[in-house]
């Protein structure tokens, strides 16, 4: 665990000074540098740098997690091997028998494992759909511990009142968790408006090039943020010095990523609603993810070959925007009967809106949805 400190700084210079002059003393180094040792000596019994064993303290990793921390404003971060291993960590925290309400529009992989942890540990799961506060009021029995959610919603971008829902959590003594991968702190701080854990698919947003597998927990409140240390250093999916480097490097850029994904989405967003092809558009109002239905008549293989710069591939969040068909990738293991009840149709596609100039990216759409409504 690293402790975050009370930083009144600026988001931007925070993430572009995060791991500078952290290495003052030895060499002046401005990129934190990256410590592969998985040993370090003591000076004698009982002495220690901080840093005995990397599943306990790493020190690249420990710079991260307190970037992290300090952008989710948490009392400390942990970073780890996957955004499943992160959700896996928080689930550390519950017993058989505990009762978790989760809303009902998740990442696919999240409900797969809710169901293994139902299956096979014996936690149950009720579902809230993200707006009737007095429902989730009247949800919750003496069970119930925690509510988990997205907002937006995967993949069809519903948007639940954080604030609003951390009243009701807190009026019932529950926790409130909240996946905040698809907007990042830079559009949502959930701690700030009530939340007590966030998580994130660092893969995503965080690392912003499609080439990192991470997680990141962060707690608001010290005594989870013990319990969760305690629990990490027992199961031990830890993110490796090498990503932990990257992923620092790749937060530094995250303030001026998220704003240019967010114009991109909002100029494709008019394209994509003005297109005869396109049958309707959700868009939560912020961030750069879109979902949309293709038309009656419009092929959606023929769409997703004769893209030539959005590329049909199963992730979110990168420089190079990608396109997903959640029916046969991320929701492929809901039944048909719940795909068809989230509205998730086999002409519903999700679009993560890249860095690319978006008179190309709106041209290459246009052009794409005219070859396949032939
Ligand atoms: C919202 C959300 N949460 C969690 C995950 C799981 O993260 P990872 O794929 O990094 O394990 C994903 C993956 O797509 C996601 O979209």
């Amino acid at each position: 665990m690293t402790k975050s400190t009370n930083n009144q700084l600026h988001i931007e210079t925070l993430l572009a000074q995060a791991g500078n002059r952290t290495d003052d003393e030895k060499t002046g180094a401005i990129s934190a540098p990256i410590y592969l040792s998985t040993a370090y000596r003591h000076a004698g019994l009982g002495q220690s740098t901080g840093f005995d064993y990397p599943r306990e303290a790493q020190p690249t990793r420990c710079i991260l997690e307190k970037t992290l921390a300090q952008l989710e404003n948490g009392v400390a971060a942990f970073a780890l091997s996957s955004g499943m291993s992160a959700i896996q960590l928080v689930f550390t925290l519950f017993n058989s028998g505990d009762r978790i309400i989760i809303s009902d529009d998740l990442y696919g992989g999240s409900y797969r494992f809710f169901d293994l942890l139902h299956d096979h540990y014996h936690l149950e799961f009720s579902v809230w759909d993200g707006q009737d506060q007095q429902a989730l009021a009247d949800a919750i029995d003496d069970q119930t511990v925690a509510l988990w959610l997205e907002t937006p919603s995967n993949p069809t971008m519903k948007v639940i009142d954080i604030a609003a829902t951390a009243k009701t959590t807190k009026a019932h003594g529950i926790k409130l968790i909240v996946d905040n991968t698809f907007y990042t702190p830079l559009i949502q701080k959930p701690l700030e408006l009530g939340a007590d854990i966030v998580v994130h698919s660092a893969t995503k947003y965080l690392a912003g090039h499609n080439d990192i597998l991470a997680g990141a927990v962060v707690a608001k409140h010290q005594a989870d943020a013990d319990q969760l240390e305690f629990n990490l250093v027992t199961t031990g999916a830890v993110l490796d010095p090498f990503d932990s480097w990257l992923l620092l490097r790749s937060l530094k850029t995250l303030p001026l990523r998220i704003r240019q994904h967010e114009a991109n989405a909002q100029t494709l967003v008019k394209a994509l609603t003005a297109n005869p092809h396109v049958d309707k558009v959700l868009y939560p109002g912020r961030g750069g993810m879109i979902s949309f239905y293709l038309a009656a008549g419009v092929d959606v293989d023929k769409f997703l070959q004769a893209l030539q710069i959005v590329s049909f591939a199963e992730s979110l969040g990168g420089v190079e925007s990608l396109v997903t068909v959640p029916a046969v990738q991320t929701h492929a293991d809901l039944s048909e009967a719940e795909r068809q009840a989230k509205g998730i149709t086999a002409n519903l596609l999700r679009l993560s809106t890249g860095l690319e100039n978006t008179v190309d990216l709106a041209a290459d759409i246009a052009q794409a949805l005219a070859k396949a409504a032939k």
